[in-house]
């Protein structure tokens, strides 16, 4: 990945800006677009992890970092969401003043509403190294609270709705560019790794509000016959097994202690907290 630092002028010649896109992760996916940052003030068909749509009306922030890989191993990028949303908390921290959590694996929250999903997505070249890394990360900005309706609005909000405080969009960009970047060099180069990624993974623990607190997981296998493990998991929570969230490792992964005592690392999927 080459080096980039990120001051104002270097942020203006690497952003693409647009009023509406479909998505800013198939953007770059599409188009040749490395080392650029790639935003809309909204967008049609915004997604997050596990085919879910992502709300993406005007006032937020919709932005995709788009990384081109050089001889990096797949399992490099195995902490890079986790890296991310560390990078999330430190930027809304510095510019926003408040203090969100973290849910495993990539909410971010604020009064127990999410105001932050991040989806990290790896094109492959034909010989199956990664060759582009895209970031994409939506904060829920300054959206007035009533676009928060239906079925969102228990679960969903904006920075805005919940503190009163509009929040200037250029300003966090930048810091949220300059944080992104050093997450992902580091990331994506070993030699840097031990100390520099744990102190992510320590910093990605203290925030984190799902260790502690009784979960159930995620298990597509134990989804009934014919119905979508999603719909399920969103319908009856019973369902599925709980455990205790315990640790994260140093790649991110949740330990959890199952009810019969035995403890096992969930790496991806989703938990819900009780
Ligand atoms: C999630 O909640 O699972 C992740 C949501 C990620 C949303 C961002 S918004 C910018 C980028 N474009 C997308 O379509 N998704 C990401």
């Amino acid at each position: 990945m080459k080096k980039r630092a990120s001051n104002i002028s270097q942020l203006k010649d690497r952003l693409i800006e647009f009023d509406t896109l479909p998505s800013t992760n198939e953007y770059c996916k599409k188009e040749q677009v490395n080392g650029k940052i790639v935003v809309a003030k909204k967008q049609t068909n915004g997604h997050g992890r596990m085919g879910r749509s992502f709300f993406s009306e005007d006032g937020g922030l919709y932005v995709s970092f788009c990384y081109e890989l050089n001889d990096v191993l797949p399992e490099h990028l195995i902490p890079i969401t986790g890296m991310c949303a560390v990078a999330v908390i430190r930027a809304i921290v510095t510019v926003c003043k408040i203090s969100p959590s973290i849910k495993w694996t990539n909410d971010i929250l604020l009064q127990n509403k999410k105001i932050c999903g991040i989806l990290a997505e790896t094109v492959f070249s034909n010989d199956l190294s990664p060759e582009k890394l895209i970031i994409g990360i939506g904060i829920n900005l300054n959206q007035a609270k009533k676009s928060f309706d239906g079925e969102l609005k228990n679960i969903a909000s904006s920075i805005y709705a919940l503190t009163g405080k509009r929040t200037d969009k250029k300003e966090l960009l930048k810091v949220l560019a300059s944080e992104v970047d050093k997450a992902a060099k580091i990331a994506v180069s070993p030699q840097s790794e031990c100390d520099l990624k744990n102190e992510y993974v320590k910093e990605y623990r203290k925030n984190c509000i799902t260790l502690g607190k009784e979960i159930h997981i995620l298990k597509q296998s134990l989804a009934p016959d014919g119905i979508d493990p999603k719909v399920a998991f969103s319908q009856n929570k019973e369902l599925f097994p709980t455990a205790i969230a315990v640790d994260i490792d140093e790649n991110f992964g949740l330990l959890v202690q199952n009810p019969d005592k035995t403890f096992e690392t969930i790496v991806s999927g989703e938990v819900s907290v009780r």
